[in-house]
């Protein structure tokens, strides 16, 4: 059983998209209703891609100073450049991380692609080490694509 039930939030996101609730509404809706899934989901930025740079459209839970990440740069960065989802269970490990705040032990990174473009990312914090399974990835997984579909 996961946390996140990712049929019902991409459920609510189709509903919202038909009530041309528009982009930053759709990416707000994402972030509240992860965050809304409880521990271990902590906080919730919705960064999206223009040109060379992540710029944060949405977000729930705690405020970061990070508003623009360079691609390439910290976890969300690397996505980008890597073209892969990161997954990275304790942060503290990492050289090349950018912290928002000290409570923050692991992080995941999904990535919003349309084929093989790059829209932008789900980057979800947590405060507790190596919470997400590959179960509750692919729930965050479905979220971003439909939202790849959607925006
Ligand atoms: N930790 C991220 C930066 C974004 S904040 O967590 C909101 C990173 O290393 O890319």
């Amino acid at each position: 059983m996961t946390i996140l039930q990712g049929d019902r939030l991409v459920a609510a996101l189709r509903g919202a998209f038909a009530r041309d609730v528009g982009r930053i509404g759709l990416l707000q809706l994402a972030a509240d209703r992860i965050k809304e899934a409880g521990a271990p989901y902590t906080s919730v930025y919705l960064y999206m891609l223009h040109g060379e740079e992540l710029v944060l459209e949405a977000f729930a839970g705690r405020v970061t100073d990070h508003t623009r990440i360079p691609v390439g740069k910290g976890v969300c960065g690397t996505a980008v450049a890597t073209g892969r989802d990161q997954n990275v269970g304790d942060v503290s490990t990492l050289t090349n991380y950018l912290a928002c705040n000290l409570e923050t032990r692991s992080e995941l990174v999904v990535l919003i692609r349309r084929g093989a473009l790059i829209l932008g990312q789900i980057d979800v914090d947590s405060d507790v080490p190596n919470p997400f399974t590959p179960d509750e990835e692919a729930e965050v997984r479905k979220v971003a694509d439909a939202l790849a579909v959607l925006l």
